[in-house]
């Protein structure tokens, strides 16, 4: 039985990563968008963005180098922590986002673009992961 149930979890986790590489491959295009604000990869720089490499996992406003928006200073000081979930969510409509995590209807992200297809938001949010390392 436990051998029974340990090859079930390893074809969970199989099947699993099968499609966050589909949802990573989608989210290179989408990423596009992203490219006029944002580095990624090896070398990537701060630019009108921060680099987006090793977010997942960290504090939210951490990449070294960059200054913030006051909104994502106080939620770095918050402790808040980005995951592949917060990603497609603040994405979707920063302001907002910032608005519900700080509870503070003043907070003022400085990233205006939005996208709005929950698809591509979540596609690209695992295509920004695949540059983290979460193990
Ligand atoms: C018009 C420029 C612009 C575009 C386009 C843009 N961003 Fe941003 N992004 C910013 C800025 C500026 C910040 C810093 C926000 C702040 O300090 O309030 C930011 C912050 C972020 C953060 C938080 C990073 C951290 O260090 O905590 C993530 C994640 C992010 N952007 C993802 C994306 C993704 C994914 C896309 C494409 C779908 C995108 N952005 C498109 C300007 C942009």
């Amino acid at each position: 039985m436990k051998i029974l149930m340990s090859a079930l979890a390893v074809t969970m986790l199989f099947s699993g990563n099968i499609a966050a590489a589909q949802d990573a491959a989608a989210g290179e295009k989408v990423f596009k968008k992203c490219k006029a604000c944002h580095k990624i990869g090896e070398g990537a720089k701060n630019t009108v963005g921060p680099a987006l490499n090793n977010i997942v996992g960290q504090p939210i406003g951490s990449v070294e180098g960059y200054k913030y928006s006051k909104a994502m200073k106080a939620a770095n000081e918050a402790g808040l922590v980005w995951d592949e979930a917060s990603i497609a969510e603040y994405i979707a409509d920063p302001k907002a986002y910032m608005i519900k995590a700080l509870d503070d209807p003043k907070a003022k992200p400085k990233m205006t673009f939005k996208l709005k297809d929950e698809q591509k938001a979540k596609d690209v949010s695992a295509y920004v992961a695949s540059f983290s390392s979460t193990d």
